[in-house]
This record gives C-alpha cells, sequence and structure tokens, in this order.
C-alpha cells in the first residue's frame, strides 16, 4: 500500500539474511526504516513492537530464523533460535506456525543448505500473506458492497486495533475489504477505535487510511455501543491473533467489548483472518489461548509529539497507582457473524469442516 504515494510493504529481504521494516512505534510521525541484520535484532522488533499485527510478526520470525541459522545451522542451533523466536510474543499463532513451517522445512536438509532454505521459505510465507490478504479484500469487499445496496452512502464500518497492511506485509485482513470496496467505487468511511493503551488505531490506521484517501474518524475505545445504538454503524470488521478451530477469536483487548454491542444492536461482526490465524488444535478460546500481559507502562504512559514536533512520554495515571495490561481477549463463536478468509466467508462453526487441517490432508 502507498505512503506518501509510494508503494510500500512492511518488511523486505535486502541481502545477507537482513531485512528493512517500517519501526511502528514511530508511526504516524516518522516514517523510519530500521535494517534487521542478527538474531537479536528480530527479537527486539517482535518483543518491542516495532513489527506487530499476527502475519507481520510470523513473516519477521521466519526472516529470523534464516537469519540464525546462517550462523549455526545445527539442530541445536535450530531449536534455541526458535526457542528464542517463540518467547517474543505468546498470542498471536502466527509466530508458531510460521516458526513450525520454516523448521518442518529445514529439518530434513544437510546443514549447508538450512539457512538458504529458511530464507526461501520465509520469502514464500512473506508472498503467500500478500497474496491472502488481497483475497481476504475481495472476499470481504462484497459484505460492503450488499451492505452500500442496503444502507445509506458511505458504509461506516467501525474496527479495533490495527488490522491493516502494517500488520501484514501488503493490504492487510480487516481493512483489505475495504481498500478493495474503495478501489471499485463504494464509499467507505471507517470508525477507528483509537485502542489504548498503545493506540495502533489512531496511530496506525487512521495512518494508513489516510494515506491510501479513505475517509474515517478516530474515536475513544468506548464510543462504539453508542454509534451503534444510533445506527451508525452498518459492519464491524476486526482481525484476529489466534482463531479455534470452534471460532472464538483473540484479538486486541476491547474487541470483545465491540462483538457485544454489535450482537445487542443487531450489527453484522465480521472477523478477517487468513487459515494461518487459525489454531486447529484449540476449542475453547477463552480458556486456552495465552494472552499477552504487557508492562504496566503501556497504561500509565502515553507517547506522542508535543506541538513543537518533538516526541514526548507523559504520565497520565497518578504515581504509584497500580495497572494492568491485558493485550488481548477472546470474542466467543456465539457473537461473530462469519470470518472473511482467503478462501471466502464462513459461518464460525463452518471453519473446521471446510478448512480444517483434516479436509486440506483429503484434498
Ligand atoms: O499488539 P498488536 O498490535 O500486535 O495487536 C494487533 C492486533 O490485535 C490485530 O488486530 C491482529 O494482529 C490482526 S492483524 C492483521
Amino acid at each position: 500500500m502507498l505512503i506518501d504515494g509510494q508503494a510500500t510493504r512492511t518488511i523486505q529481504p535486502v541481502g545477507d539474511g537482513a531485512v528493512e521494516i517500517i519501526d511502528q512505534t514511530l508511526l504516524p510521525h516518522a516514517v523510519e526504516r530500521v535494517r534487521l541484520s542478527a538474531l537479536d535484532d528480530y527479537l527486539h522488533a517482535i518483543k518491542d513492537m516495532l513489527v506487530r499485527g499476527a502475519p507481520l510478526i510470523g513473516v519477521t520470525a521466519a526472516f529470523g530464523l534464516a537469519r540464525a541459522l546462517m550462523d549455526d545451522a545445527s539442530d541445536a542451533g535450530l531449536d534455541t533460535a526458535v526457542a528464542a523466536l517463540a518467547a517474543t510474543r505468546p498470542t498471536a499463532v502466527n509466530l508458531f506456525w510460521a516458526l513450525e513451517r520454516v523448521s518442518q522445512v529445514v529439518r530434513p536438509l544437510a546443514l549447508s543448505a538450512r539457512a538458504d532454505a529458511a530464507h526461501a521459505e520465509a520469502v514464500a510465507i512473506a508472498e503467500e500473506d500478500v497474496a491472502a490478504c488481497r483475497a481476504i479484500g475481495e472476499h470481504g469487499a462484497a459484505l460492503i458492497e450488499a451492505a452500500a445496496r442496503d444502507a445509506k452512502w458511505p458504509v461506516n464500518v467501525l474496527t479495533h486495533c490495527n488490522a491493516g497492511w502494517l500488520a501484514t506485509v501488503d493490504w492487510g485482513t480487516a481493512l483489505a475489504p475495504i481498500y478493495v470496496a474503495a478501489e471499485r467505487g463504494v464509499a467507505v468511511h471507517v470508525w477507528v477505535d483509537e485502542t489504548r493503551p498503545r493506540n495502533q488505531g489512531a496511530a496506525l490506521t487512521a495512518f494508513e487510511l489516510g494515506q491510501q484517501g479513505i475517509a474515517h474518524t478516530v474515536i475513544v475505545d468506548n464510543v462504539g455501543g453508542h454509534l451503534m445504538q444510533h445506527g451508525l454503524v452498518q459492519l464491524v470488521i476486526t482481525g484476529a491473533d489466534r482463531v479455534t478451530a470452534n471460532g472464538d477469536a483473540a484479538n486486541k483487548i476491547g474487541t470483545y467489548l465491540k462483538a457485544l454491542a454489535a450482537k445487542d444492536n443487531g450489527v453484522p461482526f465480521h472477523v478477517a483472518a487468513p487459515l494461518s490465524t487459525i489454531d486447529w488444535r484449540l476449542s475453547d478460546g477463552v480458556r486456552e489461548i495465552a494472552i499477552e500481559e504487557r508492562d504496566a507502562r503501556e497504561v500509565t504512559w502515553m507517547a506522542g509529539r508535543t506541538a513543537d514536533g518533538a516526541r514526548a512520554e507523559v504520565q497520565v495515571v497518578a504515581p504509584g497507582s497500580p495497572a494492568a495490561n491485558f493485550a488481548f481477549d477472546v470474542t466467543p463463536a456465539r457473537l461473530i457473524t462469519g470470518f472473511i478468509t482467503e478462501f471466502g466467508l464462513a459461518a464460525p462453526d463452518e471453519l473446521a469442516g471446510r478448512w480444517g487441517p483434516r479436509v486440506a490432508a483429503r484434498a
């Protein structure tokens, strides 16, 4: 997608096992590219959220594993690098999925062939992510087009956090249908939840929608219910970090409350995610999905830009007050109208029957 009119991806291989990423902690005020050239750079980028969003975390980890194998391609080296990368963030299953996929490719190979094969697999994962997100956009755009036929223009879509192209390699998941619908001439307006504490909605979603010329309005996190009560939301579309086989979906903290409000107001609530975000081993999201708890400082302090353009952090909680920072919650399948995957639309209870691993193995 575009930054300042230039087609851009979130991650680009640049040779010698290195990649270039956009440091998302600095957006929207600065677009700075950072080179990850050693395993420690990759670990820092994922853990400290220079890159974030389930698909992009997975792709970055795949490149990080390939880089680590350039230094030590032994089984022990592979296991150590996988363990270090897997320990960066617990909730998005794409991280573990990508590490497993690269490991399975390289483990049977001679040590001398492992790093190159891992890099090729990382490139394949990245390219597949682009294609999957574009396909999610095509399938999801049909929902927006249908809403445009039923509603007054424009179609108002509410989204939470950032599940746009910045969370993937390109296109995004929840925002891809909006980009494709806009390409097809549908007038769309997006309600952007600010998404405290890290403000991925205000800082990232609003930035990328603005860069693509999509109408949008940033709202504080508790506005959605009010908008839905007044008929100002035709569709909710969010991304997901991990989806269980029965269709429970973990996503950024606060997503569950939007789903409850949507259910209460008869607003369709869709989750856009590639199949790499589905953890087929799990069947109870609330009990089984590990929810990341991050540093309380993300709640007690906020980062931004002062009027004279300097980056600053300010404390917003009385010194000494404890804070809790649960990063994700789980929306139960019963609150989800449907999933938008790269293979099409499905109700939560159709996921496993249509695309589960046993079905894939038979195909
Ligand atoms: O903590 P983050 O910024 O990595 O959380 C991101 C989200 O919750 C996204 O909605 C999710 O990863 C889907 S990304 C296409």
